[in-house]
């Protein structure tokens, strides 16, 4: 295995330079020696980096809500729930991560906290929460609502009535739908790392933690999509 000190060496390839490997790689500092922290911290820049593509897609496909082409917000959304996907599925690398493992780096990172992470909460906003610290960030409920208006349809309930003579707003729904949902099986997913690496201990912010985070997981965004689930659909 080549070492960093080698690799700084090598002239770095096309591809090193591409993909800026040369920075990239050399941005891991774990706190501590403990063997467990590179996963923990390698797993929390990917989730940042997956954050970022996300917030892009999603911000294409606002653009194309506002500019009522529903088909390429359809593309653009499709091409998140791939990245929601990665973001799920990147939880396996901390699955095995036991308390006696996280208890030894887990003082060295202070109160730092995913709480804090502001893309995280714009993909929120994304989905409907409010974020007064983000009164501009693009989004997905405003600029559908937007569409549906234009459309002249006061709710998605009225579209989900109509389904028949609008597929195209109905194919939009259940993309918002899958959207959302994805974005709670992260929060699951999230939950159990945190109960398996933590138990109920208080969180490093301050909240108490697995108790806290559980709460959350009940939270329904896109909440007037969720709405229409409850009426009475049949006459
Ligand atoms: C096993 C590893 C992890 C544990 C034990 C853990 C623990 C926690 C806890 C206890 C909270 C509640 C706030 C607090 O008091 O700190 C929290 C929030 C949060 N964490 Fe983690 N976390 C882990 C991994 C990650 C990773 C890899 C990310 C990726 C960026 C992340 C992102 C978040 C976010 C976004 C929140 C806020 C959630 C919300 O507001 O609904 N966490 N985490």
């Amino acid at each position: 295995m080549m070492t960093d000190e080698a690799r700084r060496r090598t002239v770095p390839s096309e591809y090193a330079q591409y993909a800026a490997l040369d920075e990239l790689l050399h941005l891991q500092w774990p706190r501590t020696k403990a063997p467990a922290e590179l996963s923990f911290l390698i797993t929390t820049q990917v989730m940042e980096l997956y954050f970022k593509l996300l917030e892009h897609e999603w911000t294409a496909a606002c653009a194309k809500l506002d500019a009522d082409d529903v088909r390429g917000a359809l593309v653009d959304l499709r091409r998140g729930h791939g990245v929601q996907d990665a973001l799920i599925a990147s939880w396996e690398a901390l699955r095995t991560l036991t308390p006696a493992e996280f208890d030894e780096f887990r003082e060295a990172f202070g109160a730092a906290s995913g709480i804090q992470s502001e893309l995280y909460r714009e993909l929120e906003q994304a989905l409907g929460v409010p974020s007064p610290s983000h009164p501009d960030a693009p989004s997905l409920e405003r600029s559908a609502a937007g569409l549906l208006q234009r459309r002249g349809f006061d709710g998605w309930l009225a579209v989900y009535r109509a389904a028949d003579h609008n597929p195209d707003l109905f194919d939009l729904g259940e993309a918002l739908y899958d959207a959302a949902e994805r974005f709670t099986r992260w929060k699951q997913r999230h939950l159990m790392a945190v109960w398996r690496s933590m138990g109920e201990k208080t969180g490093s912010a301050g909240t108490s933690g697995a108790e806290w985070l559980a709460r959350g997981v009940h939270q329904k965004y896109l909440a007037e999509l969720w709405n229409v689930r409850t009426e009475a659909w049949v006459a």
